[in-house]
């Protein structure tokens, strides 16, 4: 899918559903829409760990809780940056979730310049993720920082 449609088809989410379901409803729709995307993942911060909410894939992950600065989710909350990792073996923060993936990207969620936390999308494609996906979800960060406690 486009990556302006989906950004519209995203706002029209958040502004259209209701509140404690949009979060969710959005993960859903990446899943189904970007088939490279093989695993959503939206992780908050509370008191020093980023805590997995709202996920879609076809299996659940261990990490439902990770310390800030481990792995690549928890470097993505400490600097505040969004890491794009093209090859998930040749990494050495990297916490193994799927046997399948090959690559990742993790992007910041912020509010008035804190990190609270993030989106994490895992790939079972090398090289999956490009500045296009990293504009894309930047802007989608901007859209549902407002439906994070
Ligand atoms: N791979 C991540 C952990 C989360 S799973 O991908 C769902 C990391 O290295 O932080």
């Amino acid at each position: 899918m486009d990556y302006e449609i989906a950004l519209k088809k995203i706002y029209d989410i958040a502004t259209t559903s209701k509140p404690d379901i949009v979060l969710k409803t959005i993960v859903e729709f990446l899943y189904e829409n970007f088939k490279k995307y093989s695993w959503i993942g939206i992780y908050i911060i509370k008191e020093n760990n980023l805590i997995l909410g709202p996920w879609k894939g076809s299996q659940a992950t261990e990490h439902t809780k990770i310390p800030i600065g481990k792995g690549i989710c928890g470097s993505a909350a400490e600097s505040g940056k969004t890491e794009i990792v093209d090859d998930v073996t040749s990494d050495d923060r990297y916490l193994a979730c799927f046997i399948s993936t090959k690559s990742e990207i993790v992007v910041p969620i912020k509010r008035k310049g804190n990190v609270i936390g993030e989106i994490d999308i895992d790939s079972d494609i090398p090289n999956a993720f490009n500045k296009d996906d990293q504009l894309f979800l930047e802007k989608m960060a901007d859209i549902i920082v407002d439906f994070i406690q």
